[in-house]
């Protein structure tokens, strides 16, 4: 008897560009934080969206990139992380901000039923912690983060980032290496 496999969503399109990076510590990671947020921040005041997901094993730095980048765009206070509410809602006068944490999602229904949809569809930044949880339902990334903790240094992670979209091709390309050194090898004159 042959089996006939549905294909639930679309196969994954290649990124436009990718970069990688190291963060040393996690001041490496806020310099990075704070370079995003400036590019993107005109951007978004001005009606734009953007959506970026942030990919690695717990503990990588999804939440702490968050934070910094949520602070560098001007959210005050104590940043809370959404894990229980799957998607803690930021406040930045012009600009709506979200950030989701989708480990504890399982239930497709609670996609329509929290507004997610809606929320998505909407203008404004996005951040999505675990979001291959939520495959077949999020929208396409305009940036993914991929965070790999070293296995010999607990301070140092590799960071390689992938384009998926014109807004994300220019935040990409507006990083420095100098906020977070591009390790030898991937460079042109290696
Ligand atoms: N280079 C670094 N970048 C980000 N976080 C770091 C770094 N070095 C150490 N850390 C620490 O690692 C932890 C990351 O935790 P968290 O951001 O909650 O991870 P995740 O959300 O991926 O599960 C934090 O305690 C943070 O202070
Ligand atoms: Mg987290």
């Amino acid at each position: 008897m042959t089996h006939v496999t549905i294909v639930a969503s679309l196969p994954a399109q290649p990124p436009i560009v990718a970069r990688d990076f190291i963060w040393t510590d996690e001041a490496a990671c806020a310099a990075m934080a704070a370079e995003l947020a400036s590019t993107l921040k005109p951007a978004l005041l001005g009606g734009a969206s953007a959506y970026i997901e942030l990919h690695g094993t717990l503990g990588a730095g999804k939440t702490t990139f968050t934070r910094h980048l949520l602070r560098a765009l001007g959210v005050q206070g104590r940043i809370k992380s959404p894990s229980y509410a799957v998607v803690e809602p930021h406040d930045v006068p012009g600009m709506a901000i979200h950030h989701f944490d989708f480990y504890r999602f399982n239930d497709p229904q609670e996609w329509e039923d929290a507004g997610f949809r809606d929320l998505f569809a909407a203008p404004g930044l996005k951040l999505a912690e675990w979001p291959e949880k939520a495959a077949g339902l999020l929208p396409r990334a305009d940036l993914q983060l991929h965070i790999q903790p070293s296995a010999q240094d607990n301070e140092q992670r590799s960071v390689h980032i992938e384009a998926f979209s014109a807004t994300g091709l220019q935040a990409l390309q507006a990083l420095q290496p100098a906020s977070a050194s591009e390790p030898a090898g991937v460079s042109a004159h290696g």
